[in-house]
């Protein structure tokens, strides 16, 4: 059952934690920018699953151009995963907005998983030599949609 994330219950370090793990290496105060700035903006929504009031998994996203939405951050705590928590964190997004479509951009290390959640990935250029990077996405957004996407989370 997801949650939408509120610093007045939940455990704002283990939401960090799991951002830190969706991001990479986040510089030290961006996080706290993404949870007072980014999920403040209208159309963007973090959601948070626990357990025995741990924090389990995260998932962000910008429905911005819905039924079609992006998903900007996905984790799931390491000790909880392969339990389909990942996989129910993007379907209870999608039924909770009605979403016909979800895309996002990843690395080689979660482009399995998302095949895996019924995405179809292709291989984009990537800003950095050596890692590979992929779209992928569930659904069939208009071209015009992933453009829009796109333009906001590559500067
Ligand atoms: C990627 C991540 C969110 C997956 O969460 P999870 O809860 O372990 O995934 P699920 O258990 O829901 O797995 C769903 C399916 O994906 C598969 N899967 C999960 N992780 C996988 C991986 N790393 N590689 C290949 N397949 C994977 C599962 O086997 C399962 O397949 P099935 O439905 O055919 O049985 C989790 O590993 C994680 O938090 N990773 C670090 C952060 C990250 O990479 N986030 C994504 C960046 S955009």
């Amino acid at each position: 059952m997801i949650e939408q994330y509120d610093r007045a219950r939940h455990n704002t370090d283990e939401v960090k934690n799991l951002l830190t793990m969706a991001i990479g290496y986040p510089a030290p105060d961006f996080l706290q920018k993404l949870l007072d700035v980014v999920y403040d903006i209208e159309g963007h929504h973090l959601f948070i699953t626990s357990n025995q009031n741990k924090v389990t998994g995260i998932i962000g996203l910008d429905i911005t151009a819905r039924p079609h939405g992006w998903l900007l951050h996905l984790a799931v705590r390491p000790d909880y995963r392969r339990q389909g928590i990942g996989k129910s964190l993007i379907s209870q997004v999608m039924e909770q907005f009605k979403l016909e479509s979800v895309a996002l951009e990843t690395d080689q290390n979660a482009v399995d998983f998302y095949r895996a959640c019924g995405f179809t990935a292709v291989e984009i250029t990537s800003k950095w030599p050596g890692v590979h990077r992929y779209r992928c996405i569930k659904g069939q957004p208009p071209k015009s949609v992933l453009k829009y996407y796109h333009n906001l989370t590559m500067p």
